[in-house]
């Protein structure tokens, strides 16, 4: 079946991406935007429409300097399961289609057999350092006693909070805003910390942060792999696979 015409949704999905470059800290991001992302946030769907999430809007210096200077130990099971997303080389990853390129990561990240004594036991290039280089963290909180109707650890309830990440950042990406994910800030034993600094309650737990700004330059692009249509889609019966891909270039 001809593809006619690609609208402007699509064209957005394709283009967001993760920059994960310092932003220009001088450059703030406007109260109009931040509500267009907050409102974009407000629309995603959960199940139930339980709305499970709220957000906090970090942007005074004070506390992203403090959140940036937590510390973030790194297992060796993150070291191992990472290596298993890289590849070595941009014809590797162009064949693979799925991970990342090795080199986004510091080199003590690419060994899978690495023993990490204590001062290298800081997790990649440390993420968190870059929330001050940039004017906003969003952090999205949510209650791990409500679950979705009889969801076994509330794996419906998680979703929705990827429905959540995904609405703002499309939104973001709009606006011309970059947006990073910073999937540490929910993990022990950073989120303690967190929760500390910005006096969450202690019964929610930190689904994820994620970095708002503009990079100071366009040189954040980067090479974006995924596998084609008829690799993820089947129609009727699995392996049945007539689908193909909208090119990029195409739009
Ligand atoms: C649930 C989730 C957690 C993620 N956590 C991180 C993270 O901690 N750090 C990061 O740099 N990117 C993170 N990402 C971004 C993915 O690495 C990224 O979306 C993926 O590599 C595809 O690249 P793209 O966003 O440029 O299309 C996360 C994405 C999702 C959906």
């Amino acid at each position: 079946m001809p593809v006619k015409r690609v609208n402007q949704v699509l064209r957005a999905i394709q283009q967001r991406q993760s920059i994960r470059t310092p932003f220009d800290r001088n450059h703030s991001v406007a109260d109009e935007d931040l509500l267009q992302i907050l409102e974009a946030a407000r629309w995603a769907p959960t199940p139930h429409n339980m709305q499970n999430f709220e957000i906090i809007v970090v942007d005074e210096r004070g506390l992203l300097e403090a959140i940036s200077s937590v510390e973030s130990p790194i297992s060796e099971v993150f070291i191992r399961e990472n290596f298993q997303q890289l590849s070595f080389s941009v014809e590797e990853l162009k064949r693979k289609k799925v991970g990342l390129l090795g080199t986004m990561f510091p080199p003590e990240l690419r060994n899978p057999e690495a023993k990490l004594d204590g001062s290298k036991k800081r997790k990649w290039s440390s993420q968190e350092r870059l929330v001050k280089s940039g004017p906003v963290l969003l952090i999205v909180i949510f209650d791990p006693s409500r679950r979705a109707p009889a969801s076994e650890g509330d794996f419906l309830g998680i979703m929705g909070l990827g429905c959540v990440m995904e609405n703002m950042w499309l939104m973001a990406q709009s606006l011309g805003l970059a947006f990073h994910i910073i999937s540490s800030l929910g993990e022990e034993p950073v989120e303690t910390e967190i929760k500390n600094i910005l006096q969450i309650p202690k019964g929610l737990r930190i689904a994820f942060g994620a970095r708002l700004g503009y990079p100071p330059s366009k040189s954040s692009r980067y090479l974006r792999v995924r596998r084609d249509v008829n690799e993820i889609a089947h129609h009727n019966q699995y392996g049945h696979r007539p689908f193909r891909t909208i090119p990029l270039g195409k739009l």
